[in-house]
């Protein structure tokens, strides 16, 4: 299993994947050049993610995504085991934003994130079409944090 930091000229090598865990382009590209950018792979692509540092000892995770033919089969779990291990000495909390499908929180939840605030409206804000997770609508992100 290899874990890779992406260069910012192959960024967008990996769009596609990057949009099923965030839906418009032009909100990806809020961070994508900001940001840190993994891929795991394990013979082949298996998940990517995009970590932003959002003050000091702050970091958040702005994209994570699985290839949707290997979801449950622990890279989600990987991919962020390596994040918490590269910025454990670099910074003191790393935040995630959600909206409140199921799936998602049990992840953040398993990966041992707790709840820290609302940003009411976020989806409905920002994004320019509405979005369905699991038949429900996006409307507010919750955050949720980690310590390092
Ligand atoms: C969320 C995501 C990253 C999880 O990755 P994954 O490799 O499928 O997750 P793992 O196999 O490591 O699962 C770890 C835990 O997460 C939870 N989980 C993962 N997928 C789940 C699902 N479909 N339903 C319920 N719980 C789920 C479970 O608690 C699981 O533990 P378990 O296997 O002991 O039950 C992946 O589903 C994904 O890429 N989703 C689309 C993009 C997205 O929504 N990204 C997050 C928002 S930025």
């Amino acid at each position: 299993m290899d874990f890779v930091e992406v260069a910012n000229n192959e960024k967008l090598d990996y769009l596609d994947l990057l949009l099923t865990a965030d839906e418009q382009k032009d909100m990806i590209l809020k961070y994508l050049y900001r940001g840190k950018m993994f891929a795991l792979y394990d013979h082949d692509l298996k998940a990517v993610s995009v970590i932003t540092k959002e003050d000091d000892e702050i970091f958040e995770i702005k994209n994570i995504a699985v290839v949707p033919k290997y979801y449950k089969l622990g890279y989600g779990t990987k991919i962020m085991e390596h994040i918490l291990n590269f910025y454990k000495d670099l910074g003191s909390v790393i935040y995630v934003g959600t909206g409140s499908s199921k799936q998602t929180l049990s992840f953040y939840t398993k990966c041992e994130f707790t709840y820290s605030h609302v940003v009411k409206n976020f989806f409905i804000d920002n994004y320019n079409l509405p979005i369905f997770e699991e038949g429900k609508q996006l409307i507010d992100m919750i955050y949720l944090k980690r310590n390092l």
